[in-house]
């Protein structure tokens, strides 16, 4: 059933809110889980339809899990595995399920995993990963749009990567944790995602060094030194901005819990030049507020620990009612300023040539009907319409599931008018449809 959220901007947000496990760390660790005989156990797992395609994956090797929503954990069982093939239907639905290939190489020596393709926001090639298991040792065919990769020896070396890929550089160091010798990722990328990785595994028994630097060593293990562990994921601080953002877009003073404020640096720095206030209280806990029209900044998306690109469309939502001109270059993806289009819609002055926007702030966005075309764009359009006079309609809600769990909820007790409702049923019982400014 389509589901859309029916939004009325001009609340301010207030309150408390708590983030929740990483998306992009916890698919991950999932799929780590895999190189270890017998269960783990993953906490602060986010309900999340990406975590159920991981599972759906995991499940296809046949290996047991278990998602306990309640508990916010997921248990995999991989004291067999019984195939090494990862189907189109579950890799098209989510790239980051191709990291099952580094793992599957590891431990079974051989692996049969659909190449993802290109998807919304770009052509998002593999071209590192294969080179990179290559160079470990791999033969690799690509065949009706599978990659069959055959390892019966990995022997650790260096690999440079061109660009700094989250995902390359996770595939790698999967693939490389059982290889003979040691290997060396040169340019790898520094996300805290790429640390939560790494300590996953040496809690597992690997042997990772240097995550979070652009160089990472990985010392080849034994099978039997590796065991199944227990695990609390890290947490999600794409959320965390996203609500940094929707409560600076209402001018609200909120807190928000669970967070890693290092992991945000560049984000928080951009807020305050902005005009928004940041506060510290607690190591896990920091207060955002914002009281006066936000002045226009210009700033470039890139590899952490620079500006991240899955933050943009929600500073360029921002943008659009801040003082002045502001301009915005995206250098990771070719289409990631999908939200655009809709935000013209709700009134916003937004030119656009290749990978830069130029936003002209405006006095107000106003409600329109709009369509979440990806996850980040369409967490954009929430942003957009929480400080829009009147009502907006999303549409396309399922991206929107990929990565926010309980979104609609987490705002509703944050004090927004936000209501999710079914197309069918058209039914928005408890909707308020006076503003409560
Ligand atoms: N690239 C290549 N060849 C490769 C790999 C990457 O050309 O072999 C290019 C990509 O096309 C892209 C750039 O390198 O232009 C960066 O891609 P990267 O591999 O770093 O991204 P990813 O691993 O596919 C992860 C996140 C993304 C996030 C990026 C960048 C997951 C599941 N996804 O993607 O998150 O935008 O890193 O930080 O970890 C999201 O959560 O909405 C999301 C898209």
């Amino acid at each position: 059933m389509a589901d859309k959220y029916k939004i009325q901007g001009g609340t301010q947000l207030k309150g408390e809110v708590n983030i929740g496990g990483a998306k992009n760390a916890v698919l991950k660790l999932m799929a780590s889980a895999v190189l270890a005989q017998g269960e783990s156990k993953i906490y602060n797992v986010p309900d999340l339809t990406d975590v159920d395609i991981m599972l759906e994956v995991i499940n296809g090797l046949g290996i047991k899990t278990s998602h306990d929503k309640k508990e916010k954990s997921v248990t995999i069982d991989a004291t067999n595995i019984t195939s090494v093939t990862a189907q189109y239907e579950y890799v098209s639905k989510m790239r980051a399920s191709f990291i099952i290939l580094g793992a599957l190489v590891s431990r079974c020596k051989e692996a049969i995993v659909a190449l993802p393709g290109g998807c919304a926001i770009g052509e998002r090639r593999v071209d590192f990963h294969i080179k990179g298991l290559e160079a470990l040792g791999a033969k690799i065919k690509i065949e009706n749009g599978y990659v069959h990769a055959k390892a019966p020896r990995l022997v650790g070396t260096d690999i440079y990567l061109d660009i700094p890929s989250v995902g390359a550089t996770e595939n790698l160091m999967l693939a490389s944790v059982l290889a003979e010798g040691s290997t060396r990722i040169q340019n790898a990328a520094q996300e805290p995602e790429i640390i939560d990785l790494a300590n996953f595994l040496n809690a597992m028994g690997a042997d990772v060094v240097g995550a979070g630097t652009s160089e990472i060593v990985i010392n080849g293990v034994k099978q039997s030194d590796l065991h199944p562990i227990e695990y609390t994921t890290i947490p999600d601080r794409i959320e965390a901005g996203t609500f940094m953002s929707a409560v600076v877009a209402s001018k609200g003073k909120a807190i928000i819990r669970n967070v890693f404020p290092a992991h945000l640096t560049f984000f928080t720095d951009k807020l305050i030049k902005m005009g928004a206030s940041i506060k510290l209280i607690e190591p896990t806990a920091i207060e955002v507020s914002c009281k006066n029209r936000l002045n226009s900044i210009n700033f470039v998306t890139q590899p952490y620990p620079g500006f991240p690109t899955d933050l943009q469309s929600m500073a360029m939502a921002l943008l659009t009612t801040a003082n002045g001109v502001g301009i915005i270059t995206e250098s990771l993806y070719e289409n990631r300023f999908m939200q655009v289009p809709h935000l013209l819609r709700m009134g916003a002055d937004i030119h656009q040539d290749r990978n830069h926007a130029i936003i002209k702030g405006v006095k107000k966005l106003t409600g329109a009907t709009v369509s979440a075309s990806d996850l980040r764009a369409g967490a954009s359009l929430v942003v957009a319409a929480i400080m829009a006079d009147g009502t907006s309609i999303i549409e396309n809600l399922h991206h929107i599931d990929r990565g926010y769990e309980n979104f609609d909820a987490k705002l509703t007790a944050l004090g927004a008018n936000i209501i999710r409702y079914s197309e069918e049923t058209e039914n928005t019982k408890g909707f308020k449809n006076e503003s409560r400014v």
